[in-house]
């Protein structure tokens, strides 16, 4: 069965205002300014005071071809903009590098200069690209700010690992100017990582709903949030997207065809229909692995005694689908309290699937942003902190990249 294609869900984010904070790693924000403009975006370059001090604005001025903004007091701007309409005009903001003061700064909702003041006046998604010495990336008080700013909804991107400015190897190099715009690129609309039109993806998201009697249930917590990022980010690569989802509280992504259900049973057998011409099959959801043996048909009412409720396992949705005769290329996602590694790679084996996604729940569940790593026969692959959204695009890549690598 196809689809009709429908276009991406998500508006292309055109209009950057590309923050650069103080520190060696400014320079790289040029190359950065240039990419971002090649890929289609236009970028309003706005220094910090320190930053002034490592590359002139002139420089990024030429590449952006826009004024470079950064103070807040002038009253109108060259470019014919104060601060409040520059807030208006961008879609969002990107600081790169974000120094551990500068974290330090927005954390606390400081804003004393033009930067600072639109970061705190924000209404747009905020992306953060830390750049600092690994001893003040571990330093606690910038850990707990990193954990803050997160928690206020900024998307981390990096820092990466590996040799520094100081010589000093570790945690805090900020990612490379292309990794960046890899990352970016699908929000940008520009092209996504990877091309999939003619391809049919089935996922299941979300939690499965187990009836105990008409009124109670038994569930998994989860948001849905991955598996529809990654029913977004198959849509805007081109793909025919079914996404059979468990209830949750999100939109369903535009071009998306949405089966809705609730228990593990109508989830496998809605994936069993869907299943036959699919091309990747990506397992999201969180599946309850047990269901009552048998639900009453009425509300069960308490006697104040305990009560016994007998569980039976669920049909393993991914397992069977991996089992059939000609699968589809199978994804499998492993959420985990501790272990990760052991645990994801034994259920990859176990599940025979090419490819699995591993993450610690706890750093995951309900959060917009995620820190995953990706395990295949060639050994595991961890990804950047970032957002769902864009983990989703990288986790596409991966899946395809390897795919054409197996039928070839
Ligand atoms: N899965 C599935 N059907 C199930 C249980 C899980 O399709 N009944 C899929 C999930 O969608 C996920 C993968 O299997 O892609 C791993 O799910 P997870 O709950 O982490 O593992 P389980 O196999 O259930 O093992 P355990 O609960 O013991 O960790």
């Amino acid at each position: 069965m196809t689809y009709p294609t429908v276009p991406p869900r998500h508006p292309p984010l055109r209009r950057w205002i590309l923050g650069v904070s103080g520190g060696i790693a400014a320079y790289k924000a040029c190359e950065l300014t240039r990419l971002l403009v090649k890929a289609g975006a236009e970028v309003q370059v706005i220094m910090t005071q320190a930053a002034t001090q490592f590359v002139t604005p002139l420089t990024f001025q030429s590449l952006s071809g826009r004024p470079v903004l950064s103070h807040i007091w002038e009253p109108r701007q060259d470019n014919g903009m104060d601060h409040i309409d520059l807030a208006r005009w961008a879609e969002a903001i990107l600081i790169a590098p974000a120094s551990a003061d500068f974290l330090a700064r927005i954390a606390h909702g400081m804003a004393d200069d033009l930067l600072t003041t639109l970061v705190a006046a924000r209404s747009i998604p905020l992306y953060l690209a830390p750049a600092m010495n690994q001893a003040m990336w571990n330093n606690p008080a910038n850990q707990r700010n990193v954990e803050q700013l997160t928690l206020d909804g900024a998307i981390f991107l990096g820092p990466g690992e590996g040799q520094q400015a100081c010589g000093e190897t570790g945690m805090g190099r900020l990612l490379e100017p292309s990794e960046l715009l890899s990352l970016l690129s699908p929000l940008i609309g520009s092209k996504p990582l990877v091309d999939l039109r003619g391809k049919r993806i089935v996922l299941t998201a979300g939690p499965t709903v187990e009836a105990i009697d008409p009124v109670r249930t038994l569930t998994n917590i989860s948001s849905g949030k991955m598996g529809y990022a990654l029913a977004a980010a198959a849509v805007i690569s081109g793909a025919d997207v079914t996404l059979i989802s468990g209830p949750t509280a999100l939109s369903v992504p535009a071009g998306c065809h949405l089966i809705p259900v609730h228990s593990a049973a109508q989830m496998r057998d809605a994936v069993l229909s869907e299943i036959q011409d699919a091309d990747l099959f990506f397992s999201v959801a969180a599946v309850a692995d047990y269901t009552p043996e048998s639900p009453s048909g009425h509300k069960i009412k308490k006697t104040g005694a305990p009560m016994t409720l007998t569980l039976v396992p669920t049909p393993d949705i991914l397992a069977t689908v991996a089992a059939l005769p000609n699968p589809p290329f199978c994804v499998g996602f492993a959420a985990e309290s501790q272990h990760l590694e052991e645990y994801a790679k034994r259920k990859r084996l176990a599940k025979n699937i090419p490819l699995i996604v591993g993450n610690l729940a706890q750093r995951a569940l309900g959060r917009d942003d995620n820190e995953v790593t990706l395990f295949d026969a060639n050994g595991s692959h961890p990804l950047s902190p970032a957002s769902k959204e864009i983990l989703a695009h990288q986790i596409l890549a991966h899946a395809i990249t390897l795919m054409n690598t197996q039928s070839t």
